[in-house]
């Protein structure tokens, strides 16, 4: 496995690895979730090439920047052994050079959840997703479901740019108490750390119904609203039941199925999940 830190090294490294390449980006503080998205990519390609990088500009809190985890050491020790061909981890002033100016607005997939608590957030993923795509030019680029925005948004760029690139998702990878893996999951505190699975329990209540029968979509998120309030230190965001490919909220939950998600913050730490709701 090779550490490389400029893109000029990335670039002459890409040549001689064995295709198909899969590609993996990240921005570090791994843990298995990470992890199992680059077994994936080791199971289905030549070579994985795993990027590290704090994207500065999908951080539309500067706090939340300042504070994100830097653990490179750590990571690349990680990775050792996981499959990974490649680590690039480039500098922001690699990434981003002075005098830059493109943006890509995705559209409508961008606009709600996320997109509309964390304004500019999927404008800065775009932007570094498109410069990872085109520096590693990957046949397959791994990521995965825990951020299904992220998935829809990118799937959708992949496609609007003619990108020669297949999207691949994965499942989310959970503690043993059903909290997903996430590298914010560090900084909650002990007691916040013990109340968070509430948001796994919280989805797994809609799932439940949605098993049941239930099909209307304000129902579900009654649901999940009523599970989340008996969880003091939970504050709810927003709870959504939307139509997988759209992300419009729903009505009824009909032959397309569901995205179901949330989003609550424990403390100063924000937390976001999801589970999909298929017809059988
Ligand atoms: P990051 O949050 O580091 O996540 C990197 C990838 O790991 C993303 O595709 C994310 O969905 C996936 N991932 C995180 N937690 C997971 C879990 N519990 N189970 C399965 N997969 C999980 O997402 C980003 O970075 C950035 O936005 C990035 C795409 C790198 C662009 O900067």
């Amino acid at each position: 496995m090779k550490v490389v830190r400029t893109i000029a090294e990335m670039r002459a490294i890409r040549a001689g690895l064995a295709a198909p390449v899969g590609f993996v980006p990240t921005m570090g503080a791994l843990h298995e979730g990470h992890l199992s998205l680059v077994r994936l990519a080791a199971r289905e390609c030549g070579a994985v090439v795993v990027s590290i990088f704090v994207n500065p500009t999908q951080f539309n809190d500067k706090v939340d920047f300042a504070r994100y985890p830097r653990t490179l050491e750590s990571d690349v020790a990680m990775l050792k052994g996981s499959g990974c061909t490649v680590v690039f981890a480039p500098e922001a002033g690699e990434i981003y050079a002075v005098g830059a100016s493109t943006s890509i607005d995705v559209g409508a997939v961008a606009q709600p959840l996320e997109g509309a608590m964390r304004p500019g957030h999927f404008a800065g993923v775009a932007l570094v997703v498109t410069k990872l795509l085109n520096i590693v030019q990957p046949a397959r680029a791994y990521f995965g479901q825990k951020d299904a925005q992220q998935v829809v948004v990118i799937r959708r760029l992949a496609c609007d740019l003619d990108m020669p690139v297949e999207i691949v998702a994965a499942p989310t990878v959970r503690e043993a108490d059903g909290l997903a893996m996430s590298s914010r999951n560090a900084l909650l505190t002990p007691q916040d750390r013990a109340a968070a699975p509430v948001v796994a329990r919280a989805l797994n209540a809609a799932h439940e119904a949605f098993g049941q029968g239930e099909r209307d979509a304000t129902r579900l998120r009654a649901r999940m609203t009523a599970v989340l309030a008996g969880e003091p230190r939970a504050q709810s965001e927003y709870v959504s039941v939307a139509d997988p490919d759209t992300l419009a909220e729903l009505e009824r939950v009909g032959s397309a199925g569901a995205l179901v998600s949330l989003a609550a913050r424990f403390g100063t730490i924000r937390l976001i999940d999801n589970i999909l709701l298929t017809a059988a």
